[in-house]
């Protein structure tokens, strides 16, 4: 799959990294760890449909955002805080431990046969998601280990045909600029550029709006489309990761090929089935959302928590970012969050789906794992545009998600559950008659829960966290350690941790698979709860979708 060869071969052999291990060890800190390029240069990679102007990086002045975090002196940090943390990193550990024993350099670890898989490209994806994690719980010798392994790694060999855009960009790239973020280790910038030149070459379509997956075949034969039926998150989530390559790198082109994707999303946004949101999937190539479903969950949830993410990484000087989020939120707010009758009748947000019809629009009580990243993306976006209805509507749906953890009998949400609807938000007495059609093996208050599984998801625990900084309030730390310790309870395997069949069994069997957002992700946000405001401040740092600190311009 080598497009253009670089003229002298590199040579990554054994022999060549055992020297730079010794020259990295015993050369006196800090030091820099040498950069080895991958055998494919895809700077040079000639585009068929090359743009026709490249959008510089916004230039003027950031604006002074008003602060997401609470006051410095609303927080305390005790001995319990500090023993919960230990006890995140200790489970971080373990599982980080069990991955470079079984798995090292593989994309995931199988946490209860031990072995190693490959699931995206083959670039130790779950190292690379959890670099910044590393650096973030102060496990510096692990960091360097792991940096120094990863500068050797070629980007540009895979035995796949292609590649998944978004997740690429998410994991890898997000990863990258994250630790890069925290150390400045210049190779891993330098590693990030190579990963960013490759993703590049899928915005080689006539739009020079991306396909889900960028195809090594029809990428040298000029024969890259956009999807006709992707899904909107996908090519609408790669501003962050463009972005920051592009303000780090000084090269504009990452930034303005996923703007460009944007600027289509604010064309048709008040033209879709339902004006002010974007269907689940999108024909990018025809330019044409008219899709019937919406949803904050899986194929559209990270278009939106990108809006006001956006917002703030540019420091608030591209006003179509705040225009997008706050008109989507408008919607999301009013035709598919829902307040869900249970028997303490807690005062609590859900976001379920919408489906329009000839007759109009229908609200499905259905909601995902996947959409608890709403309640953080209400706090952060309402704190960014001081609108504190934001951010009580932000509390609410992070309090539903972590209802929804406690009512299960292992104390952890399913993956896909179904709830029932007040009449009304303001009030909604608990009325048992009519849960009981539903009730057979289910927790009160719950109509079904679809799929069952909990696979490790962050959503819940990224939503609490972000509130915890909003607030200050322990309260939000009291309700993490209580999803920690269940979460750890039923995923714990001898090894590391496993995502699980069925969160209404206590006894649930596991399955064999731990994503790499386990250790990028959840345990992060974990992590972070329980550590002192000022580590990865959100008022300096805006986290990825995969939770990959990037700093905001201010
Ligand atoms: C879409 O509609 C909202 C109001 O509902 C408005 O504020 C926004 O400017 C509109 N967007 C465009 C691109 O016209
Ligand atoms: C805050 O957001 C709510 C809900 O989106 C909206 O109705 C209200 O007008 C906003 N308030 C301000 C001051 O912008």
């Amino acid at each position: 799959m080598a497009f253009r060869r670089r003229s002298c071969a590199v040579l990554a052999t054994g022999a060549v990294m055992m020297i730079l291990i010794i020259m990295y060890f015993s050369a006196p800190s800090p030091t820099v760890v040498p950069f080895i390029p991958g055998t494919v240069d895809w700077s040079q990679f000639e585009h068929f449909h090359p743009a026709d102007s490249i959008k510089p990086l916004p230039t003027d002045r950031p604006r002074r955002l008003p602060p997401v975090q609470a006051d410095r002196s609303l927080f305390k940090h005790s001995e319990l805080t500090e023993k919960r943390r230990a006890a995140t990193r200790d489970e971080f550990l373990r599982s980080y431990n069990a991955y470079k024993k079984r798995a090292w350099m593989m994309d995931e670890l199988a946490p209860l046969s031990g072995t190693g898989k490959t699931t995206f490209g083959g670039w130790a994806a779950t190292l690379v998601d959890s670099l910044d994690t590393l650096w973030i719980m102060g496990l510096k010798k692990e960091f360097d280990e792991a940096t120094i392994a990863i500068s050797a790694m070629d980007f540009s060999v895979t035995n796949e045909g292609g590649i998944n855009v978004f997740e690429t960009t998410i994991r890898h790239l997000g990863g990258l600029l994250g630790a890069y973020e925290l150390s400045r280790q210049p190779t891993l910038l330098q590693k990030a550029k190579e990963v960013g030149e490759m993703l590049y070459v899928a915005f080689d379509t006539p739009n020079r709006l991306p396909g889900f997956w960028l195809n090594f075949e029809d990428a040298r034969n000029g024969r890259q489309v956009a999807g006709t039926n992707d899904p909107s998150a996908s090519p609408a989530s790669l501003t962050l990761e463009m972005t920051r390559l592009s303000q780090l790198t000084g090269d504009p082109k990452f930034y303005d090929a996923a703007d460009r994707v944007i600027r289509f999303l604010d064309r048709v946004q008040n033209d879709t089935r339902l004006p002010g949101m974007w269907p689940l999937t999108v024909n990018f190539q025809g330019e044409v959302a008219d899709g019937d479903t919406f949803s904050l969950g899986a194929l559209a949830d990270s278009l939106y928590e990108y809006l006001p993410k956006m917002h703030a990484l540019l420091g608030g000087v591209d006003p179509m970012y705040e225009r997008l989020y706050l008109t989507s939120a408008d919607v999301i707010t009013h035709d598919l969050l829902y307040r869900p009758m249970v028997p303490d009748n807690a005062d609590i947000l859900i976001s379920g789906d919408v489906r329009v019809n000839n007759q109009g629009h229908n609200l499905s009580p259905e909601s995902q794992h996947l959409t608890c990243f709403a309640g953080g993306m209400f706090g952060l976006g309402g704190r960014l545009t001081g609108n504190n209805t934001h951010v009580e509507i932000g509390k609410k749906l992070a309090q539903g998600c972590g209802w929804v953890y406690k009512a299960f009998p292992t104390g952890v949400m399913p993956e896909i559950y179904g709830m029932i609807p007040c009449e009304s938000a303001e009030s909604c007495e608990w009325d048992e008659s009519k849960w009981k059609p539903h009730g057979d093996s289910i927790p009160k208050g719950f109509s079904h829960a679809r799929d069952p599984r909990y696979i490790l998801r962050p959503e819940a625990i990224e939503s609490v966290f972000i509130m915890y900084r909003i607030t200050g309030d322990t309260e939000w730390q009291d309700l993490a350690w209580k999803m920690f310790q269940s979460i750890v309870k039923v995923s714990r395997t001898e090894l590391a941790n496993a995502a699980i069949e069925d969160v209404t069994n206590s006894e649930s069997p596991k399955i064999d698979s731990m994503e790499s957002f386990w250790l990028a992700e959840t345990l992060k946000y974990f992590y972070l709860i329980f550590s002192p405001p000022d580590l990865i401040n959100l008022d300096e740092y805006v986290l990825t979708t995969e939770a990959h600190p990037f700093k905001r311009a201010r």
